[in-house]
């Protein structure tokens, strides 16, 4: 499963990549406005700067509603850099534009995906991603994972070639439930990354280690 940070904070985006372990990056206007990104020329620098920094695809999402817009929009993000995913709502008019760009070879993720049949929609459109948002169904009390198994067995039933991006995750034992169902990749904080190194009974087993190996290092009186 490749491993995206969902984040426009370049230094956490540089600290994931330092781990060695980061394939990708996702945005969204929310996560750009957070950072205090606003304006349309800082926001293109960003997502530019955001590809400088790391190898794998970066995704980029459309303001425009209406096909036309959305298209000119997309083409223009696509064009910024080779990394850039557009990112594209799961809408009537984002349906259409998804097929569009397929024809036209740019990626996309579709995005504000929470059903299985929004999902094979964009798998008929050719989206390279679709992104369904874990953490905000289970917010209303629907189990968000169960969403992944279901899309993941739809499209192994098909052999429809969109990646299942698990988006909106919210814990490390997230992560591990997407891998688990089958998603070819997760979006996550930084913090849920950094947690799934966490174990108690790592940290006493070096302890310990560490203990012993001061103990057979002193000096042996005789
Ligand atoms: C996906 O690409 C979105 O940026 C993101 O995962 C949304 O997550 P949230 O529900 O934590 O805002």
């Amino acid at each position: 499963m490749k491993f995206f940070i969902d984040t426009a904070n370049l230094t956490q985006i540089r600290e994931a990549e330092d781990l060695g372990i980061l394939d990708g990056v996702t945005t969204n206007p929310s996560l750009m406005a957070k950072e205090g990104i606003t304006g349309h020329d800082k926001i293109l620098k960003h997502y530019v700067d955001i590809c400088n920094v790391v190898t794998g695809d970066v995704s980029a999402e459309v303001l425009a509603t209406d096909f036309t817009g959305i298209v000119e929009e997309g083409e223009m993000l696509s064009s910024l850099h080779r990394q850039i995913v557009v990112k594209v709502p799961m809408i009537k008019d984002g349906l259409k534009a998804l097929k569009y760009f397929d024809k036209k070879g740019i990626r996309t993720n579709c995005t504000l995906v929470f059903s299985a049949g929004q999902a094979l929609l964009a798998a008929k459109a050719g989206a390279t991603y679709v992104s369904p948002f874990i953490g905000r169904l289970d917010d209303i009390n629907q189990d968000g994972v169960d969403l992944i198994h279901q899309i993941v067995h739809i499209y192994r039933t098909y052999d429809y070639k969109t990646q299942v991006l698990a988006a909106s995750i919210r814990s490390p034992l997230h992560i591990v439930k997407c891998a688990e169902a089958g998603a070819d990749v997760a979006t996550c904080p930084l913090s849920a990354i950094l947690d799934l190194l966490k174990h108690p009974l790592t940290d006493s087993g070096l302890a310990k280690f560490l203990a012993d190996a001061r103990k057979f290092s002193e000096p042996v009186n005789r």
